[in-house]
């Protein structure tokens, strides 16, 4: 069995039988990973869930043949047409000429405004449909949270292993095979947040309608659950994630991140960089920006920190706050500063509740923001350690 410390990117892993997930994912300061993942199942006629994310197209290819040889593949289940999850369509239906692709009308046309899918080579699986793969059918069913209108997860009746694609999205402090690596507040913290993220419409929804689809979705009775953006989760964390899932309707929006946070890590990307070499917010057009002025952030994040292993995740009231670091401490004295016990610096979430932005208007007549207040004697504090 893939364990922590046995697991790596872009090396595929055995969750159930014949069943394996290809796990990749992206770096996200300030709130740590997201899992970026697709799955292989390699029954009689082996199935592609999802084709993984363009950024790693040879990677990923690599890493799918590895478990599967792609002239034996017979089918691609596109969950539906995000990137990460249709982001190598192309090159996998080139690379498996034997494979149908399990799509819908509506994906087929929004990806027509970058490619034009082979419709020759489609077959439309909406909710509630099945596909026979030799040895076991397959079942697409529209799960409870997703971020694009043609999403249908796909249950394995014969293995009991559902691919519940972005439902369960959650934030990790780094990569790992297994969801049960996370503490109880993490579990659940990611749970909200990630809920949330994907799906910022489920506090519009009513509690009582969204439960009974939750109802549904668990009625699957998954043993194992995968999904892209989540590390694999078995029992008893099943039963506690569907039960975070029907609580979300409850708990306010997350406010999102806002310029002011942009302008913060901009500021603190700047003042890590030498003066000799190119500036982080330099407009010239260099692919080396962005990247930089991530790797930027996260470096400075831990001088600010002391913690590399922490990450602010929301709670049940929908305030963002620091997790316990579940770092040995002996690592933190290899930090290039002393833990700060509390700090303001890396809270914009509880700061977004807090403060109030005062909008004014330029001399040019742009709204701008000129200024944020926090309540007098409110202080977020962060705990590491
Ligand atoms: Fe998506
Ligand atoms: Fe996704």
């Amino acid at each position: 069995m893939t364990t922590t410390e046995t697991f790596n990117l872009l090396q595929p892993y055995q969750i159930a039988e014949e069943t394996f997930v290809i796990p990749w994912a992206l770096e996200a300061p300030p709130v740590g990973h997201f899992p970026m993942n697709s799955m292989v199942i390699r029954g009689a006629e082996p199935v592609l869930v999802d084709t993984g994310a363009p950024a790693v197209r040879s990677q990923w290819l690599q890493a799918a043949w590895s478990v599967v040889d792609p002239l034996d593949v017979r089918w691609i289940f596109l969950t539906h047409d995000d990137r990460d999850h249709a982001g190598n369509l192309l090159a996998v239906l080139a690379e498996c000429p034997n494979a149908t692709l399990l799509t819908t009308w509506f994906s087929v046309g929004r990806m027509a405004e970058e490619w034009e899918t082979p419709i020759n080579r489609c077959r439309f699986m909406i909710d509630g449909d099945t596909v026979d793969v030799g040895d076991r059918t397959l079942v697409a069913k529209r799960p409870p949270l997703y971020d694009n209108p043609t999403t249908r997860a796909l249950f394995d009746p014969k293995t009991h292993v559902l691919w519940a694609v972005d439902t369960f999205a959650t934030n990790v402090p780094a990569p790992m095979p297994e969801i049960a690596a996370l503490s109880a507040d993490e579990f659940r913290d990611g749970q909200f947040f990630g809920g949330r993220l994907v799906s910022p419409w489920v506090s519009l929804l009513d509690g009582q309608k969204f439960r009974t689809v939750v109802d549904g979705f668990q009625r699957l009775d998954a043993e194992v659950i995968a999904g892209c953006h989540t590390p694999v989760l078995r029992r008893p964390q099943i039963a506690e994630a569907f039960d975070l899932l029907r609580r979300l309707p409850e708990i306010p929006a997350w406010p999102e991140f806002t310029q002011a946070d942009l302008d913060r890590w901009m500021a603190i990307a700047e003042g890590s960089v030498p003066p000799e070499q190119p500036r982080p917010s330099a407009r010239d057009g260099r692919p080396r920006v962005s990247r930089l002025f991530l790797a930027d952030v996260r470096a400075s994040l831990r001088p600010l920190t002391g913690c590399r292993a922490g990450w602010p995740v929301a709670d049940s009231a929908g305030a963002m706050r620091r997790t316990r670091c579940r770092q040995d401490p002996a690592d933190h004295a290899t930090d290039s500063a002393p833990p700060l016990r509390t700090s303001t610096h890396l809270m914009p979430h509880s700061q977004a509740r807090a403060r109030k932005a005062v909008v004014g208007v330029s001399r040019r007549g742009r709204r701008h923001e000129t200024a944020h207040r926090r309540p007098r004697g409110r202080k977020d504090v962060l705990t590491c350690g």
